[in-house]
């Protein structure tokens, strides 16, 4: 079977996180979300990867995943030169796909449970589709599913419906056939000017073919917006262990969950409490706390400073005593308590301050 992970997209939702990059970097428990995409894909045995990218950024996408060895994978690059939809994506998709079984998934989506059985099971299935719903209180949002009075059996999938005909979302993982392509080609754009999954696979079952799903237990998040984001990240670092801790210093007040990458170094006063993750190389104190639920990039500089339910990236150099809280500070920036009375502010576009 083959993986194709889509990574194109505006990401709108995300300015101004999203005018340096594609969404799908942005660090979830300091790795970029797409990264678990690949690693679900690559856990149940699916190493030839194709990876969609947009206009955003292309090329940052090509540095980090590069040929995808250092991944253990096989990547393939195909590029969809506009977000005309997924069902658009898949399309480009044909040559890479030839005649196997594949698995897209959106590189926005982080799922907890991992695919090995899924891929499994429909390797050795007769159905045209395997889809994964999941229940969810903004049914709005998202592709929904109606269950049909059979069991097993889905009525209808509609895109975003105004008024949900059920609160079961299909999430951004599907398992398809070749079949697929010959549907996409009777498409038409939908309201939003996209080929629509959901359209695609609601015609895969108008013309009776064969479509099985799960509802799946446990957490999915799709990360569209800000808050998904920090949610995710509070998600992730819930589940993570404390594999290459290092001891700290005994006086910093430590509790479980928590991932300290080497050279990191953190002054006795400061807290650090868990789950939280912080990676290498970086100056914690003095009087710092951290967390819960914080992802702290590499190299970074945290001075006086009380950070909880956050993500800040690679580079940063915060030195304040305003709390940050549910924020996300991108690569590279600074938050620093001015010296004189006035408050300074280099923002870029769309830059969303709270204080
Ligand atoms: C897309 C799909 C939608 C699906 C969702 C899952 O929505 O169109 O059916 O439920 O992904 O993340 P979009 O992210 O384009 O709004």
């Amino acid at each position: 079977m083959k993986g194709i992970i889509l990574h194109g997209g505006h990401g709108t939702r995300l300015r101004p996180l999203t005018h340096t990059g594609p969404k799908q970097l942005l660090p979830i428990a300091n790795k970029p979300m797409s990264q678990y995409a690949l690693e679900d894909l690559k856990t149940a045995g699916i190493t030839d990867i194709g990876i969609i990218i947009g206009d955003v950024h292309p090329d940052k996408v090509k540095e980090y995943y590069g040929d995808g060895q250092k991944f253990g994978v096989t990547i393939t690059y195909i590029y969809q030169d506009q977000p005309k939809g997924i069902s658009h994506a898949i399309s480009l998709c044909k040559d890479f796909v030839g005649n196997d079984k594949f698995v897209v998934y959106l590189g926005d989506n982080v799922l907890r449970k991992n695919l090995v059985d899924y891929v499994k099971n429909f390797q050795n299935s007769e159905s045209d589709a395997l889809i994964l719903l999941c229940k969810v209180d903004d049914p709005q949002r998202f592709g929904i599913a109606e269950l049909g009075k059979t069991p097993g059996k889905i009525k209808k999938i509609i895109e975003k419906p105004k008024i949900p005909i059920s609160d079961l979302a299909v999430i951004g993982i599907y398992f398809l056939t070749p079949k697929i392509f010959d549907i996409i080609n009777q498409l038409k754009p939908s309201w939003r000017g996209e080929l629509e999954i959901t359209d695609a696979l609601q015609l895969l079952m108008d013309k009776k073919n064969k479509i099985e799903y799960d509802v799946v237990t446990g957490w999915w998040k799709d990360t569209g917006t800000p808050e998904d984001i920090i949610h995710a990240n509070k998600l992730v670092l819930d589940s993570i262990g404390t594999e290459n801790q290092f001891l700290i210093d005994a006086d910093s007040a430590i509790k479980d969950n928590i991932v300290i990458g080497n050279g990191t170094e953190i002054s006795n006063d400061s807290f650090v409490v868990g789950p939280a993750i912080i990676g290498k190389n970086c100056k914690i104190g003095p009087a710092v706390k951290i967390g819960p639920y914080v992802s702290i990039g590499e190299n970074c500089i945290l001075k006086n400073c009380t950070v909880e339910d956050s993500i800040i990236m690679n580079d940063c150099t915060i030195n304040t005593t305003t709390n940050l809280s549910c924020s996300i500070i991108a690569h590279g920036s600074e938050i620093i308590d001015s010296k004189t009375k006035k408050n300074q502010f280099l923002l870029g576009e769309r830059s969303n301050i709270r204080i």
